[in-house]
């Protein structure tokens, strides 16, 4: 009897402690708990992998203000949002794996190169703008915040206010004038060590176990798609792109990518749809096994 129980006990740790949890952070025009997007992508997670611990990001206090926020907040004080956030969750001291949709991509990165504590194992992007974007062609949000977005980036996407409030703005790289973007882009230019380039953020993101990228082959949101996988438009016109192999960013390796790709930890991954319009075959045999 005492067996059995203590048999029955170590059989609920096994499953339930070993789990490692994971973390998601929605995208731009969506919130934490949407039960159509994270919500329905938390029920698949937790229907595959029984017991497993999932955190949704949310920057704000209701779904409307964490909505807001995606496009309102500035991206690096989110990077410090959250970091804060994954510090005072005990469940996660361990570590965890990040799953990020679009800019929540981008987003996780930062916070693998600035925030190594907790650990972050394996960083899956799904649609995120390594590279940033050169366009917005289409806005998932509502008409009002939409026209704001749109008189913003009108008014100069590197005019410091527009910087500091518009976080579509913060990973805007506008390959018609490469200067101006190192310059003046408060986020991008910076986890992408444009200018200084910090041991630190290398080390870190070297920490990844494994780092997944997944490009949309039929994106019509995403401006170039490259980006998804770290390329960009060559400087100077906005047609032909460059693949993160070609980039100085790889061939100097300031993110320590290319060692990283040499170890087999980049996997690059593609959805033959629209951005995020990936099926549920593709979620549960490419991405889950990431979160196990
Ligand atoms: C490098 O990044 C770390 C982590 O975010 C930060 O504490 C440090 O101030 C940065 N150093 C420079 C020179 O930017
Ligand atoms: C790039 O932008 C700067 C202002 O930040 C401007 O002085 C310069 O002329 C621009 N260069 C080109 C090629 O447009
Ligand atoms: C699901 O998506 C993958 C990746 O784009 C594709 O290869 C596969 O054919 C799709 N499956 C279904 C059932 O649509």
């Amino acid at each position: 009897m005492a067996y059995a129980f203590f048999a029955f006990f170590a059989c609920v740790v096994l499953a339930y402690g070993d789990q490692i949890p994971a973390v998601l952070w929605h995208g731009m025009g969506d919130s934490c708990c949407n039960p159509l997007s994270l919500g329905r992508i938390e029920k698949m997670i937790v229907d595959k992998i029984p017991g497993i611990y999932v955190k949704s990001i949310s920057i704000g206090d209701n779904i409307i203000e964490d909505t807001f926020n995606g496009f309102f907040k500035n991206a690096n004080e989110q990077i410090d949002i959250v970091c804060a956030q994954l510090k005072a969750d005990p469940k996660l001291a361990n570590g965890y794996n990040a799953m990020g949709f679009s800019q929540g991509g981008q987003f996780w990165r930062a916070v693998a190169q600035r925030c190594p504590t907790p650990p972050m194992f394996n960083l899956v992007s799904v649609g995120g703008q390594h590279q940033g974007v050169f366009g917005f062609p289409r806005c998932p949000g509502s008409e009002a915040l939409c026209e704001m977005v749109r008189k913003l980036l009108n008014y100069g996407v590197y005019e410091r206010y527009v910087q500091d409030n518009l976080v579509q703005a913060e990973y805007w790289q506008d390959p018609l004038n490469e200067t101006e973007y190192r310059k003046y882009s408060v986020f991008l230019a910076d986890i992408n060590q444009e200018n200084v380039k910090n041991a630190t953020y290398k080390e870190n993101l070297m920490k990844l176990k494994n780092f997944v990228m997944v490009k949309f082959l039929q994106d019509t949101m995403v401006q170039p798609k490259e980006s998804e996988w770290f390329g960009f438009y060559k400087p100077g016109q906005d047609k032909e792109t460059f693949t993160l192999q070609e980039s100085p960013l790889y061939m100097e390796d300031w993110l320590g990518l290319k060692e990283m790709d040499a170890a087999g930890k980049l996997h690059f991954l593609t959805s033959d749809t629209d951005h995020l319009q990936f099926n549920d075959t593709f979620f549960n045999n490419e991405l889950l096994p990431f979160l196990k």
